[in-house]
C-alpha cells in the first residue's frame, strides 16, 4: 500500500485527476490517497496558494500526484515552492510519440533531464538604474548531482548516450563549470556515450535530427525551453507529462496547466496526467503496473475512437479514462 498525496488544484487539473485515479483504482498495486491544497482556489479559501501542511503532506508521502494550478501574478507559485521545499532537484521530461496523436516524427523516445533547483530561476533578481539584472546560478553541486541522475537514469534504462546541453562558448564560466563536471561525471560511465552540444544549435536539432538524442542533461532554462520544444515535437501539451525527484521525494504532474478555456467542459486530454502516473508507478518501482497502464493508454490512442477532442475525437475525459480501464481489464 502507497501512500499518496494528490494535489489536484485547479481548473482541468482537478478534471484530469479524477480521470487518473478512476484508472489507477483498477491496478493491482493498492493505494490510499490523501488530499492537499494549492493553487487558486486553495488561495481563496486560506490566503496562501500554498499551506504548509500541503508541503508536508508532499514530504511524508511515498509520491505526490500534482494536477495543475492557475497561477495569478503576483502569488506565490505552488509549484516552484514545492519544487524548493523538497529540494526536488531533477526535472524529467521524456519525448515519446504515440501512434493516433499529431507527432511531427512517429518514432521518438528520448527524455530531457532538467536541473531544477537554480540557473537562471535561481530568483535573484534587482533592479538596477538603467533597468533590471537576473543572476544566473551554477553550483558545483547542483551541475554533480543533475549530471549523475542523468547517467544514472541512462544505465538503469538501457539507454546509449548522454548529451550535455549548454552555451559555455559565451557563458564560460557557469557553464564552463557544468560542462567540465558532465565530462568529469561521465568518467564513472564508460559504457554510456557522452557529448556536448550548444543550446541553440540543439534547439535546431531537436526538429531536424531529433533522432541522435537519448538522454539530454541541461540547465534550468534551457531545459524548461527545449522539453516545450520537446513537447512540440510529439503533440503537444496534453500528452507531455513530468516528474520531480529528489533525494526523498517525488512528485508527478503534467506540463499543461490549468487551461482555463477548457475548464469546467470535461474535455481535457488525460494522457498527460497518465502518464504522469506512469512515471509515478516506475519511480515506486512498479514497473509491470506502469508498463500495463502506458499500454493501455497507447491502445485508446491508437485506435483513435474514443478520444478527447484535441485528439480529434469527441469523447470526454471520464469517457477516454473509462476505455483505459476497459483495455486494463483486458490485459
Ligand atoms: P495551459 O497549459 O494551461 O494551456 C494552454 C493550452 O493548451 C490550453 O488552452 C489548451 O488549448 C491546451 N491544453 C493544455 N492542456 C491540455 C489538455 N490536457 N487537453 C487538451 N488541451 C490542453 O497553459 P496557459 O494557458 O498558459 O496557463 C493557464 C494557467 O495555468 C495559468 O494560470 C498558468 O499560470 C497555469 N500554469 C500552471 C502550470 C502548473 O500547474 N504546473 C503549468 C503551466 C501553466
Ligand atoms: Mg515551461
Amino acid at each position: 500500500m502507497y501512500e499518496i498525496t494528490i494535489i489536484p488544484g485547479d481548473g482541468i487539473g482537478r478534471e484530469v485527476m479524477e480521470a487518473t485515479l478512476n484508472i489507477l483504482d483498477s491496478l493491482t498495486v493498492e493505494f490510499s490517497y490523501i488530499e492537499a491544497y494549492a493553487g487558486n482556489k486553495c488561495f481563496k479559501k486560506f490566503g496562501t496558494t500554498i499551506p504548509n501542511e500541503t508541503i508536508s503532506l508532499s514530504r511524508d508521502a511515498d509520491a505526490t500526484l500534482f494536477g495543475a494550478v492557475t497561477t495569478v501574478p503576483g502569488q506565490k507559485s505552488a509549484i516552484i515552492t514545492l519544487r524548493q521545499e523538497l529540494d526536488l532537484y531533477v526535472n524529467i521530461r521524456p519525448v515519446k510519440s504515440y501512434k493516433g496523436t499529431k507527432c511531427l516524427y512517429d518514432d521518438l523516445d528520448f527524455v530531457i533531464v532538467r536541473e531544477n533547483t537554480e540557473g537562471l530561476y535561481a530568483g535573484i533578481e534587482k533592479y538596477t538604474d538603467d533597468g533590471a539584472t537576473a543572476l544566473r546560478v551554477i553550483t558545483r553541486k547542483a551541475s554533480e548531482r543533475i549530471c549523475r541522475f542523468a547517467f544514472q537514469y541512462a544505465k538503469k534504462t538501457e539507454r546509449r548516450k548522454v548529451t550535455a546541453v549548454h552555451k559555455a562558448n559565451v557563458l564560460k564560466k557557469t557553464d564552463g563549470i557544468f560542462r567540465d563536471i558532465f565530462y568529469k561525471v561521465s568518467e564513472g560511465y564508460p559504457d554510456i556515450e557522452s557529448e556536448d552540444r550548444y543550446v541553440d544549435a540543439t534547439a535546431m536539432f531537436f526538429i531536424t535530427k531529433p533522432h541522435e538524442f537519448d538522454v539530454v542533461v541541461t540547465t534550468n532554462l534551457f531545459g524548461d525551453i527545449l522539453s516545450d520544444e520537446g513537447a512540440g515535437l510529439v503533440g503537444g501539451l496534453g500528452l507531455a507529462p513530468s516528474a520531480n525527484i529528489g533525494k526523498n521525494n517525488g512528485l508527478f504532474e503534467p506540463v499543461h496547466g490549468s487551461a482555463p478555456p477548457l475548464s469546467g467542459r470535461g474535455i481535457a486530454n488525460p494522457s498527460a496526467m497518465i502518464l504522469s502516473a506512469v512515471m509515478m508507478l516506475n519511480y515506486l518501482e512498479e514497473y509491470h503496473e506502469a508498463l500495463r497502464l502506458e499500454k493501455a493508454l497507447i491502445q485508446v490512442l491508437a485506435e483513435g475512437k474514443t478520444v478527447t477532442p484535441d485528439l480529434g475525437g469527441n469523447s470526454k475525459t471520464l469517457k477516454m479514462a473509462e476505455e483505459i480501464r476497459k483495455k486494463l481489464a483486458e490485459s
